[in-house]
């Protein structure tokens, strides 16, 4: 008996070598030691058999079902494998496509440099407890001007060239200015938030203007706000931003909605050669205290709150940074220059 067994194992090992379909290996399996099975069968002369046979039969049986289990998942597997490598054959699935894409330069998109800027501005400000807003690029005259005490009549309104809708109402936001009128409308003081985006200026473009640019506005408003406040937080600003301490410098300025209105300065070195020919003062930062008027305007009374707001140009600061020489390279959309600042 116990020689049949082995040679119903020993075929069962040929026969399994045979087959290339999963049902196949399964009747298989169910032939040999299935409960109608070829050991089964064998098993049940046992009555037969001496009783050395019988004490060997036992885990000898027990044994072969064993090892004809293993064999069958271990064929099973083989060809489910198999049936997977078909599939993609046929379906045409690459998977080197990824790498040999990447070694030819077809890589995802990165975040413009400008891009970049804002997320990091907009994380120190999230840091130091500010709010982030947005505001829509089609204005109404009150957010881009009237709020801002910026009247019909005002000379200022010349300053900014601005694409008006045909209504002569609507307007492409010339500044995010717009972000601190919507900041006062929406929430109680105290609060600080900046808000930045796209501005638009209908102006002839050169290698430091462009028709449309970033900005990013800032304002705070509370009890007791001083010039000093404002001077931390854009000293904390382009510390973070360049990584040192920047020697800053306050020229008064005019703006409608600030009094006093200020331009905040930074000592800068421009890099390459000749370094000490391009060192001086570079104006960065237009700012300065809410003017009571913008405050009244934003349902605010000047008498118990007062505050600082500040403009920062983020193509401006793009350009510092990374010593960029014409505004227009950030609108290009060419992409050997806008790869070099891809971070991967
Ligand atoms: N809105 C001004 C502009 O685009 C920039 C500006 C100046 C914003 C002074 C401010 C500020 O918040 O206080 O020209």
């Amino acid at each position: 008996m116990l020689d049949k067994i082995d040679a119903l194992y020993e075929k069962f090992k040929t026969d399994i070598n045979s087959v290339s379909k999963q049902a196949d290996v399964l009747n298989l399996k169910s032939e040999v030691i299935g409960k109608k099975g070829s050991l089964s069968e064998i098993l049940k002369s046992l009555k037969d058999a001496t009783p050395e046979e019988r004490k060997a039969i036992g885990p000898k049986s027990n044994q072969v079902k064993s090892e004809i289990e293993k064999l069958t998942q271990k064929k099973l597997q083989e060809i489910e494998l198999i049936e997977i490598n078909e599939k993609l054959a046929k379906n045409k699935i690459d998977f080197s496509l990824r790498n040999s894409m990447l070694e030819r330069g077809l890589v995802a998109g990165g975040e413009h440099p400008v891009h970049q800027i804002q997320r990091e501005v907009e994380d120190i400000f999230t840091s130091m407890g500010f709010d982030v807003l947005d505001g829509p690029h089609i204005e109404d005259d009150w957010h881009n001007f009237g709020a801002l005490n910026i009247p019909e009549t005002h000379p200022a309104r010349d300053m900014q060239d601005t694409f008006w809708f045909k209504d002569m109402k609507h307007l492409l936001r010339t500044h995010t200015s717009t972000i601190q009128v919507r900041g006062m409308e929406s929430r109680k003081p105290p609060f600080k938030f900046v808000g930045p985006g796209k501005v638009f200026r209908c102006e002839r473009t050169d290698t430091t203007h462009e028709m449309c640019f970033h900005q990013l506005e800032g304002m705070m408003v509370g009890k007791d706000i001083t010039v000093g406040n404002l001077i931390y937080f854009m000293k904390t600003l382009l510390k973070e931003i360049f990584k040192k301490d920047m020697e800053v410098r306050l020229r008064p300025g005019f703006f409608p909605f600030v009094e006093p209105g200020f331009e905040l300065d930074i000592r800068w070195k421009k890099p390459g050669p000749g370094e000490s020919k391009h060192s001086g003062w570079l104006e960065l930062l237009p700012c300065g205290m809410v003017h009571p008027n913008v405050l009244r305007a934003g349902g605010i009374d000047p008498d118990e709150y007062n505050g600082f707001a500040f403009g920062l140009g983020l193509d401006r600061l793009v350009m510092v940074r990374y010593a960029i020489e014409d505004i227009r390279h950030l609108h290009s959309g060419d992409l050997r220059f806008n790869k070099q600042f891809a971070k991967f």
